[in-house]
């Protein structure tokens, strides 16, 4: 299929949105990253993002709304603290996991009984949403397994002539996805952590949040039960081509060894790149760290050696997830 290219004015986000309406799949820009749309509730366009991505039918997405007030769709009662998550974080990069009610087709949450809804903080996502009529199922709008595209050359690189359209809007924001917060139980837990911190939510609730403990736990150690209640964790992310190796210690001994590793590797006539970022520029980290994966792959780097981010909650852990994952939790201590 020829994949169209849409810029961000009115009259193409309106045909994007019809395109969605019709049954579809675009990509579009959202702060965080960018996301390959479908309406959530037609189950055959939602398959149509599963068989473009070449993504397991057991991975549920999250569905996108242009108003708060839209989420009476998806859920039977606002609790008062989703209410205040509501009020203080959308639009924004917090996606709310909740009891869904009847009527959302399981393809969209992989046969949960619960739904994730976020409502973007990007004005062409919310113009396509609202146009669209319809609450839009959107995961990341990547082949499976692929770094999160966080320009729309990285949504072509990897679906041009898989999908119906995309939305050449500009670079995201955040560069990482949403932070995924469980509301279903008595206390709210982080499945997948983002820009939104815990101690952010805990300042907005006033109530403790916890992890998901499979995040704090490395699936290489064998003694850990490694289930997380986010299936999208189980599976190989946010992989490059080139093997990749996380140097983690002080900063200096991580230097060290990465010029290290580098010139031994290069002796032996490896191309090898290196992520190093600015010491507690976590924010900065984030917006780039997906983009320098895709550049490192487009040089055809055999070896990637990345410095490990000190940061055990905040935005550097939020990092530090899709970082490990990159490298298949190949990590070294120095
Ligand atoms: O920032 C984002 O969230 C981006 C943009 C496009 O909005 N979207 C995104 O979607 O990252 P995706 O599909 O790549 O990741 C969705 C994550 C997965 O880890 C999935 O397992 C989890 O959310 N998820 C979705 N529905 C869930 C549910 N009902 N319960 C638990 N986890 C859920
Ligand atoms: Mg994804």
């Amino acid at each position: 299929m020829e994949t169209k290219r849409f810029t961000t004015n009115k009259e193409d986000l309106a045909e994007a949105a019809a395109i969605i309406r019709n049954g579809g799949i675009v990509a579009f820009p959202t702060e965080t990253v960018y996301g390959l749309g479908a309406n959530a509730l037609d189950p055959e366009a939602v398959k149509k993002v599963y068989d473009a991505k070449g993504r397991p039918g057991d991975n549920p997405m999250i569905v996108h709304i242009a108003r708060a007030s839209d989420i009476g769709q998806m859920t039977p009662m606002l609790s008062p603290k989703i209410v205040t998550l509501i009020e203080n974080f959308w639009p924004g990069p917090l996606t709310l996991v909740l009891k869904k009610k009847e009527g959302i087709p399981k393809r969209t949450t992989g046969g949960l009984d619960t739904v994730a809804v976020r409502m973007p903080d990007d004005p062409a996502a919310l113009e396509i949403i609202s146009r669209a009529g319809c609450p839009v199922a959107a995961p990341s709008a990547n082949l499976s397994g692929r770094p999160s595209p966080t320009r729309a050359e990285h949504v072509l690189a990897d679906l041009d002539g898989k999908i119906d359209a995309v939305v050449m809007g500009s670079e995201c924001r955040v560069g990482i996805e949403s932070t995924v917060l469980d509301m279903t139980g008595d206390v709210p837990v982080i499945l997948r952590p983002g820009i939104v911190t815990a101690d952010n939510i805990e300042a907005a609730l006033g109530v403790k949040v916890e992890y998901d403990p499979h995040l704090k736990q490395n699936p290489k150690d064998e003694t850990a039960d490694f289930k997380p209640r986010s299936p999208g964790m189980k599976y190989r992310h946010y992989a490059p081509k080139a093997d990749m190796l996380v140097v983690e210690g002080q900063r200096d001994d991580v230097k060290r060894e990465i010029e290290r590793l580098k010139k031994l590797n290069e002796g032996m006539g490896n191309k090898v790149g290196t992520i190093l970022f600015e010491e507690k520029a976590f924010i900065e980290a984030a917006h780039d760290l997906f983009a320098e994966l895709r550049e490192l792959d487009k040089e055809g780097v055999d070896m990637i050696l990345a410095g490990a981010l000190s940061d055990k909650d905040g935005v550097g852990f939020a990092v530090m997830n899709r970082m490990l994952k990159s490298a298949g939790y190949n990590i070294v201590k120095v």
